[in-house]
């Protein structure tokens, strides 16, 4: 179940300090969005404080804003690839496959994850699911140019309902000027890399939130303590 704001902070703190603990001089890092990323990015402000010289490539305005305001050198982009990703997540497996984009950052996110040899999902426990997109709906990136052929294709693809975020009067704009469908899947994915190869074929879909093997461990805030979920050390071929 979801803990309300003040039991969240909590485990985002609790997460976010073990996390900074374990970051390096000199590391170039992509920094997520939402609660645990800008968690994670708070908690850094001592270290950086004290002399930490690291660097970030942010994958929203909110986190740019805070990096920036701590002293976190800002990349402009993840040239010769980045140490490590850190961020959070809507949902994820035991295999730590994640579905993301609840906070519309899912472009961005994914595009340094990519680019990143180790990325650590930052989350709560309660939001471990056996079956992924059940729970939440499957934000996608579409082109704002004839979005309604986008989420028809959506729909006749995926078997699911497609819906506008922010509705029709005030469509929810990107930080990359998109607009984003939510896609709706009764019962949730049965086969998510399907899904995923399917929604990466159609023209005005910019992105999707399954982010599918590109997780390389958790730290979990499981029954009051941080549980590590694969193996912080392994790195990616980029
Ligand atoms: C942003 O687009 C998302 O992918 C976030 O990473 C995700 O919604 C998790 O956010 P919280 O850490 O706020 O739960």
């Amino acid at each position: 179940m979801e803990p309300g704001p003040e039991n969240f902070a909590r485990a985002a703190a609790a997460v976010a300090a073990q996390a900074a603990q374990l970051i390096q001089p000199g590391m170039r890092l992509g920094l997520g969005s939402g609660r645990m990323a800008l968690a994670l990015v708070e908690a850094l402000r001592p270290r950086v404080e004290a002399g930490l010289a690291i660097q970030g490539l942010c994958t929203s305005r909110a986190t740019e804003t805070l990096a920036r305001s701590i002293g976190i050198e800002l990349l402009a982009n993840s040239a010769g690839g980045l140490d490590l990703d850190l961020d959070g997540a809507d949902e994820f497996d035991p295999q730590l496959n994640l579905l993301k984009g609840g906070g519309g950052a899912l472009l961005r996110e994914k595009v340094v994850a990519q680019a990143s040899r180790r990325f650590w999902v930052l989350a709560d426990a309660y939001k471990q699911v056996s079956q992924l997109a059940a729970a939440h709906p499957l934000p996608v990136e579409v082109l704002p140019f004839d979005w309604q052929a986008s989420a028809a294709l959506c729909e006749d693809r995926g078997s699911c309902h497609a819906e506008l975020r922010g509705g029709l009067e005030r469509p929810f704009i990107t930080d990359n000027g998109n607009y984003l469908l939510d896609l709706h899947f009764p019962g949730g994915l049965t086969d998510s890399s399907k899904t995923a190869l399917e929604l990466s074929q159609i023209a005005g879909v910019l992105g999707h939130g399954l982010f599918l093997g590109m997780a390389t461990a958790g730290l979990i805030f499981d029954a009051g303590q941080v549980r590590v979920l694969g193996d912080l050390d392994r790195q990616r071929e980029l």
